[in-house]
């Protein structure tokens, strides 16, 4: 029996508002789930984190890797919109919409919106972010330097500029001159060269003149298309334990990139919410500094051997190790994940026994919680389970009954350690490669 709330293919039904958030590190393969679950969405938004952020689709032959725009762009008669909890980087927007262009992928102000309150990257918030990151030497984050971090602490210091600012060429010039003088002194303390408050105005004013027909009060808009029924999907960037109060301080992003930073970076309440997808790959990655407990060199090798986890934003080689249940099931908890997509389950093809992380040892203690202190975290031990492996290809799967048995008892065997219920499962970057359970 179909549930009632979905199609016949199990896709979720229009006019349900849906979250979805990674369930581990980043990069958990969102950018193809987005995709595929567009198709029954009207709207996409995207309401945490910046340019930071690289979501991969592949529509046949053709590769996109998005940073900003919302992944909901690649299809036709969708309304895309950048929230209030995102940075932009205007410059790397305008950039992103010209290559998407080129591709042949309109965004016009008639699917493409841009919150008005979205507060804006700076080339000081750049600069800052490279600085901290030499300062902090061994113990540097690993951040993307795309200047996140400084700018959400702009947003909290109350001395942002924000979309509406830079629209706006007088507003822009009287609030940026403050902002230069006092980055180019910090600039000069750390040993940086100054930046030329002409040249940044120059560059602001002619991004913020391009991105002026994009920009809207994407709160009452929201607020209006639920008015109308429309179906809103929530785009997670980063991951459950990238986030700034949930994830492994201080090696996290600066946002709230679980689901609850959809209600505050998009105006949408949490009553309004229908349901939390977790995305999560079937083995686990992180891009970066910080403990990765279930971190392995077999895996490791394994998956970059087959040109597989490099950074889509900075080409970083993506760190590797086996699936981590204990991260998973706290994910569950935090974002409240009703379903599961599970992707890149075709990375443990050849593989003889898969192993699966069921609990942390610390010292004498088990945890089946991720500690909330990144030192804690690092001296966690995980505890294997095994698994066989199916050891043929499931590339070519198009339907849960083809699937190797064996490969289904994976499936099952994590998602019912990770308390949530398996919605998909992704045998590779294709649309067609998405197997609804
Ligand atoms: P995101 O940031 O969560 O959107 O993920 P990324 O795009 O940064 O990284 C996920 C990578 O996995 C991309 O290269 C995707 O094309 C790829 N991908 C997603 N699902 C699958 C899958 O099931 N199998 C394979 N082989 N690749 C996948
Ligand atoms: P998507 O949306 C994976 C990581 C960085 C670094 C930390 C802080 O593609 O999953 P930042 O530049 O945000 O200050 O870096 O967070 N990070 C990501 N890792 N996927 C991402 O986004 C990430 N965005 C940031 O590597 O460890
Ligand atoms: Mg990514």
């Amino acid at each position: 029996m179909l549930c009632p709330e979905h199609d016949v293919r199990g896709f979720l039904l229009l006019s349900m508002n849906t979250i979805l958030v990674g369930a581990q590190w980043g990069d958990e393969g969102k950018g193809k789930i987005i995709d595929v679950l567009t198709e029954n969405a009207d709207v996409v938004v995207r309401y945490a984190g910046g340019n930071n952020a690289g979501h991969t689709v592949y529509i046949g032959k053709n590769k996109y890797v998005l940073h900003l725009v919302p992944s909901g762009i690649l299809r036709k008669g969708k309304l895309c919109v950048i929230g209030n909890g995102v940075v932009v980087d205007p410059i790397g927007l305008v950039e992103e919409i010209e290559g998407l262009r080129k591709l042949g992928v309109m965004a016009a102000p008639d699917n493409f919106v841009l919150s008005e309150t979205a507060h804006v990257v700076f080339p000081y918030h750049r600069e800052l972010d490279a600085q901290r990151e030499v300062l902090k030497g061994k113990n540097k984050i690993g951040t993307t330097k795309r200047g996140i971090g400084p700018a959400y602490g702009d947003k909290a210091a109350r001395v942002g500029l924000r979309v509406n600012d830079l629209v706006d060429p007088e507003r822009l010039s009287e609030k940026l001159a403050p902002r230069i003088r006092e980055n180019n002194a910090v600039l000069a303390s750390l040993g940086a060269k100054p930046l030329s408050f002409k040249r940044v105005l120059a560059d602001y004013s002619a991004a913020g003149k391009f991105l002026k027909p994009f920009v809207q009060n994407t709160v009452v808009l929201l607020h209006r298309a639920m008015q109308r029924d429309a179906g809103i999907l929530f785009e997670g960037a980063q991951g459950t334990f990238l986030d700034i109060d949930h994830g492994t301080y201080p090696f996290v992003t600066s946002s709230n990139t679980t689901a609850g930073g959809a209600c505050t970076g998009s105006g949408v309440p949490p009553h309004r919410m229908d349901r939390v997808v977790g995305v999560m790959k079937a083995y686990t990655t992180r891009v970066g500094e910080g403990p990765l407990p279930t971190e392995n060199a077999e895996i490791s090798d394994l998956l970059h051997g087959m040109g597989r986890e490099f950074g889509a934003t900075t080409g970083r080689p993506r760190r590797c190790g086996w699936f981590d249940s204990v991260a998973t099931r706290h994910a569950a908890m935090v974002n409240g994940i009703d379903e599961l997509a599970v992707t890149n389950l075709d990375g443990l093809d050849t593989l003889e026994t898969i192993k699966v992380c069921v609990a942390y040892q610390h010292g004498k203690e088990r945890y089946d919680f991720v500690p909330n202190d990144a030192q804690a975290l690092a001296e966690c031990k995980p505890v294997y389970v095994e698994f066989e492996g199916w050891r043929a290809p499931t590339d070519k799967a198009r339907a849960w009954r083809e699937l190797p048995p064996k490969a289904r008892a994976y499936l099952k065997a994590i998602a019912e350690l990770s308390n949530a219920k398996l919605l998909i499962a992704s045998v590779g970057p294709g649309r067609e490669q998405t197997i609804f359970v």
